[in-house]
This record gives C-alpha cells, sequence and structure tokens, in this order.
C-alpha cells in the first residue's frame, strides 16, 4: 500500500489543513497550547470511545493531530479542517451530516458517530515531514 509524505512545516498553531492519503481526506493539524490543555482537561471515563490525547499523538509532538477527514458515523468529510471553518462545539471538528461533533483531539463528544476519528500509521521522518501509512 502507498505511502504518503506531508511537509507540515506551514501550518501555524490552530490551522488544520486537508490533504488525502489513499484517496481519503486526512487531516493534520497543529494544536494550541490552549487546545492542547482542553483536550488533556477532559476525564477520560466520560469519553465514548476513552483515549487521551497522547495516546492519539507521538511522544513529544502531543501539537500534531493527524486523522482521517472521515466522520466515524456514515463516512461525510466534517468542517474545521481549512481558515474559517465550523469546529463545533467542541471545537475540533463537525459533522455536518448528522451533527457529530469532535473534540480538539479529534475524539467523538456528542452526536451519532461512535468513535473518534481514526489515526492513521504515521511517522515523523524530520521535525517537519511525517511519512502516513
Ligand atoms: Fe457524520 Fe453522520 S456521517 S454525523
Amino acid at each position: 500500500l502507498s505511502t504518503t509524505e506531508l511537509d507540515i512545516s506551514a501550518i501555524q498553531p490552530g490551522q488544520s489543513i486537508k490533504a488525502s492519503f489513499r484517496k481519503q481526506p486526512l487531516f493534520v493539524r497543529n494544536l494550541t497550547p490552549q487546545e492542547i490543555a482542553k483536550a488533556n482537561a477532559v476525564p477520560v471515563s466520560e469519553l465514548r470511545d476513552p483515549q487521551t490525547l497522547a495516546q492519539r499523538t507521538k511522544e513529544g509532538k502531543e501539537n500534531w493531530l493527524v486523522t482521517l477527514g472521515v466522520c466515524t458515523h456514515l463516512g461525510c468529510v466534517p468542517l474545521g479542517a481549512g481558515e474559517g471553518e465550523n469546529k463545533g462545539p467542541f471545537g475540533g471538528y463537525f459533522c455536518p451530516c448528522h451533527g457529530s461533533a469532535y473534540d480538539t483531539a479529534g475524539r467523538i463528544r456528542s452526536g451519532p458517530a461512535p468513535s473518534n476519528l481514526a489515526v492513521p500509521e504515521y511517522e515523523f521522518i524530520s521535525d517537519t515531514v511525517i511519512r502516513v501509512g
């Protein structure tokens, strides 16, 4: 299966970009310290799909949230990646199809989606380039 290399150096804190990986939308987000704090303040036991931000990011790079841009309900592309888009009530991503709202760690917080936005296999091959897949 193919891999995708992405230069993430231009993604500013607070910005999320939409790329593609194996023909699916891929979101790469540079979390602000406030967004990280917000994610870490949530009691994991209250989550539908319990995961910490640390479990969803790479050690020492917890500001980089890499997820598929595919709602886990019925597969729409959530909003929130791109300037001025609706990040929803939990500040992450919002799926307009049936109203699933994801938080700043891409975790499902309300609406019908059963699970968090998927984190694909990826690695940092330098400080500014990731290889997905
Ligand atoms: Fe996203 Fe239904 S596909 S809420």
